[in-house]
């Protein structure tokens, strides 16, 4: 039934959009023509297919159908299937009354990207109304004298519909008298005359009643009737003229109730009851009729009723003045209702996208404004805009159509709301505007990753922890909402010493706090460092990593270890005091060390038990070995001393060992030797073969010393010095260093071959005090001729220093 038609114009002016926003990709117009009064779900056409979109699309693209103002939505689209459709009772004339062009204007507005298309219905009348007299019989006064050929016109039918639909043709009942002529105004309705026939004699009939109808030319014809009673007078000769033919006078829409509109007057040629002359409306609509009131005696034509130049533009009416005996004319009149700026714009919010996400890019649509003014011209011209310090901007789109776009970089976690107020000004003066507020809300994206509150953590622990005592903790901080926020730590996979991490610490997930998962020995490592990763729960999860470094503090938990002289027992070690030492000689020093560090490590020496107490003192902290007094004679040949050594920790830990020392010159005068290093708890056996390996390593070094003897006693002073020198320089040079934290370096091991070539014993010192395999910071390789060289000066005297890692 409708028929369709695109409209170039409106693309053209699409495309003009087009170059300004790129956001409006295309738009067009679209018209139909459909008949009004019909039932709600006709099919008026298919815009889909009229104006090439996706059917299937239109659903999500948000297609609707907007009407201008707060009218009724007359019409809507089906979504599943596009097309447009009745939506509710559509009358042509309650919507246009007279207007020959009634047409309806839609907006079809689809999202993402927003387009705009026009749609226009043409409303086609249907013959739905019938012709209606304004009263139901029309009175006229007709003087007898009346010559033939006299006209009386008989007010017009009215229909409400238009064209062909409205009156066409009016018919005369049969009578003696009257003919009918059907005139045409210049407004272009019909109306009949009655045309006096015969003369009409009020001595011979006093009335008549004559039945006029009107009928219209839709299909089928409608048609209305009025009686019109005629009553027969003596002579009146002359009719009322009107002044004019049309009035026409303009009013603003907001004119007061009262206000004169025009005056109408007719003159009449007759005296008396003949000339004068009466005023009422004839033809008017209901609503006219509720507007404005005809004062019937002086024509003044006043405002009723409330103007709304919206609502109506324009007044059509017609006056009929009529003389005392019924002769009567009419006249037109015509008012216009001027716009005055008494509407302001009314904002929508057609779609908004809220919230957004904050990292929506800059020029992002976020919502599709429409303002409306209902007025006219410049009345209706309108200006939008928002505040200035929000990161949104208005821009102008089709029509009254704006978009909300974003003009910079959101983050939510500066500002998570915004309060946007869009104002709409008209043009009219005084200019009127209304705003609305537009909450918005920006969402989450998880851009920022967890930050650790320092940029490094340092935890000391003390060694010999509880497994599971927490070392440190640490924080990280993310702003960022919900499980975007949320904070989970883990420890980075790796090794130290080749040993997994997650063997030493572990890390609380939810708390960051960081526990032992082992005891840790500060004489095994110092320090180590881990990585602890803070994640957040977002998807994909931003992380990041910091570095905890964890130093185990010394406990003295190592005893001091007695290098020399080796422990009771494991080997032959007796020193030589020559009967002519003096006070104050040296005679032997005791070598210690102690595996802890600082305090823990400094050693102190005392004599605890001495055979011949007072002869001989230690030296608190290097362990020398002196002769107090002079020896003499009276004194025992065999000297043991007990010398403990104490390190200085809290609490502190000591050793002890025994000292054999010999006042002799010369060994062979020991007879008793082995016994000093007899070791009563050996076995039979093995005493026997000690015995015996004695008895010829003695023979055999006899043997030796016999032929050193010369040289050895030429250059006795000088071996005592070597001998003192043995100490210092067994002292690994490893001992002596100190790392940056002041505490000794790490562990070694070391194999000492001690070769005293004066001495009757040899002695071998095979010790590690460390039997833990971790790797040192440095490996150090002495060659032996480097202490060799040390000990130049006693020369029946070398010393091999092998380090091994
Ligand atoms: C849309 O059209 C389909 C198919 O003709 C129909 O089933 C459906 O009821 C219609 N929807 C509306 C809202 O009219
Ligand atoms: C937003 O602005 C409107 C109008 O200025 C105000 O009434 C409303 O309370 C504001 N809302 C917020 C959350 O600031
Ligand atoms: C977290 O961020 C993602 C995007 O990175 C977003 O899709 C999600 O909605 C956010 N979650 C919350 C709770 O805001
Ligand atoms: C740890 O953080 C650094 C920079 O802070 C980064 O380069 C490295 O890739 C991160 N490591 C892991 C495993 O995440």
């Amino acid at each position: 039934m409708g028929h369709k038609g695109i409209s170039v114009t409106g693309l053209v002016c699409g495309v003009a959009f087009f170059f300004l926003l790129p956001l409006h990709s295309a738009y067009g117009d679209v018209s139909y023509s459909f008949p009004e009064e019909m039932k709600r779900g006709s099919v008026i056409g298919n815009i889909a297919k009229d104006l090439g979109l996706e059917a299937s699309r239109l659903s999500a693209r948000n297609a609707r159908v907007d009407t201008e103002g707060n009218r009724k939505r007359y019409c809507d689209i089906n979504l599943s299937t596009g097309d447009f459709i009745v939506a509710e009772r559509v009358d042509r004339e309650e919507l246009c009354g007279e207007k020959m062009s009634c047409i309806l204007r839609f907006d079809l507005v689809l999202e993402s990207p927003l387009e705009l298309h026009r749609i226009s219905l043409q409303i086609q009348d249907i013959n739905d109304n019938t012709p209606i007299f304004p009263k139901d019989t029309i009175k006229l006064e007709i003087a007898e004298s009346a010559f033939k050929g006299a006209r009386f016109r008989v007010n017009a039918a009215h229909d409400a519909d238009i064209g062909q639909n409205a009156v066409q043709s009016y018919t005369l009942q049969r009578n003696d008298h009257f003919a009918l002529s059907v005139q045409t105004t210049v407004a272009g309705s019909k109306y009949g005359e009655l045309v006096l026939d015969k003369e009409l004699d009020r001595e011979q009939q006093q009335e008549l009643k004559l039945l006029l109808t009107a009928v219209d030319g839709g299909t089928p014809q409608r048609s209305g009737t009025v009686v019109i009673h005629v009553t027969v007078l003596d002579a009146n000769d002359n009719a009322p003229v009107f002044n004019q033919a049309v009035y026409k006078a303009s009013l603003p829409e907001n004119s007061p109730l009262g206000t004169l509109v025009l005056t109408v007057s007719s003159t009449d040629a007759d005296e008396g009851m003949n000339g004068e002359v009466t005023y009422e409306f004839s033809r008017m609509s209901d609503k006219t009729r509720k507007v404005f009131t005809l004062n019937h005696v002086t024509g003044e034509m006043t405002v009723a009723g409330a103007l709304d130049y919206e609502d109506e533009s324009k007044y059509e009416m017609f006056i009929e003045g009529k003389d005392g005996y019924g002769l009567s004319s009419d006249t037109k009149v015509i008012i216009d209702i001027t716009d005055v700026n008494d509407n302001a714009p009314v904002i929508y919010l057609q779609s908004l996208t809220n919230p957004i996400p904050e990292n929506a890019s800059p020029g992002t649509e976020v919502g599709i404004i429409n303002v409306q003014d209902r007025d006219s011209e410049n009345n209706r011209q309108v200006r939008c805009s928002i505040q200035q310090n929000v990161p949104f901007k208005l821009v102008p789109s089709i029509k009254n159509y704006y978009s909300l776009v974003t003009t910079g970089e959101l983050d939510r976690e500066l500002v998570s709301d915004y309060n946007i107020t869009i104002t709409a000004t008209d043009e009219g003066s005084p200019p009127l505007s209304s705003s609305k507020s537009v909450q918005l809300s920006v969402a989450d994206v998880n851009d920022n990753p967890p930050v650790f509150e320092e940029q490094s953590y340092k935890a000391h622990v003390t060694e010999n922890n509880n497994p599971g005592s927490s070392v440190c903790s640490v924080t990280a901080r993310d702003p960022d909402w919900r499980q975007n926020g949320t904070v989970i730590y883990s420890l980075l996979p790796g090794e130290v010493n080749g040993v997994p991490v997650s063997s030493f610490l572990s890390v609380n997930g939810e708390t960051g706090v960081i526990h032992a998962v082992r005891s840790f020995d500060y004489e095994q490592f110092r320090s180590f460092k881990v990585h602890v990763v803070a994640r957040d729960n977002g998807s994909p999860p931003l992380s990041s990593n910091v570095t905890v470094s964890v130093f185990i503090t010394d406990v003295n938990d190592n005893s001091p270890q007695i290098l020399y002289p080796a422990p009771e027992g494991n080997s032959f070690m007796t020193e030589l005091v020559p009967k002519a030492a003096h006070g104050g000689s040296l005679v032997s020093k005791v070598i210690a060390v102690d595996a802890d560090s600082g305090q823990n490590a400094w050693l102190s020496y005392h004599i605890v038990k001495s055979t011949d107490p007072g002869l001989f003192t230690i030296a608190l902290h290097s362990g020398e070995i002196r002769t107090q007094r002079d020896i003499s004679e009276s004194h025992s040949m065999k000297q043991n001393l007990i010398v403990s050594v104490k390190d200085n920790g809290q609490p502190s830990h000591s050793a002890t060992c025994t000292m054999y020392l010999v006042i002799s010159d010369n060994l062979a005068e020991v007879p008793e030797l082995k016994d000093l290093s007899y070791d009563e708890s050996n076995s039979k056996l093995t005493s026997y073969l000690i015995i015996a390996l004695v008895s010829v390593s003695t023979f055999f070094l006899t043997f030796i010393i016999v032929i050193l003897a010369v040289r050895f006693c030429r250059r006795r002073k000088l071996l005592f010095d070597g001998a003192v020198a043995i100490p210092s320089a067994y002292l690994p040079p490893n001992y002596a260093e100190v790392d940056g934290t002041g505490t000794l370096q790490s562990t070694y091991n070391y194999d000492a071959y001690l070769t005293a070539g004066s001495h009757t014993s040899n002695f071998k010192f095979i010790r590690s005090y460390n039997d833990n395999t971790l790797p040192a910071d440095q490996t150090l390789r002495k060659t032996p001729i480097d202490f060799a060289e040390t000990f130049d000066d006693s020369d029946g005297l070398m010393l091999v220093f092998g380090f091994e890692l």
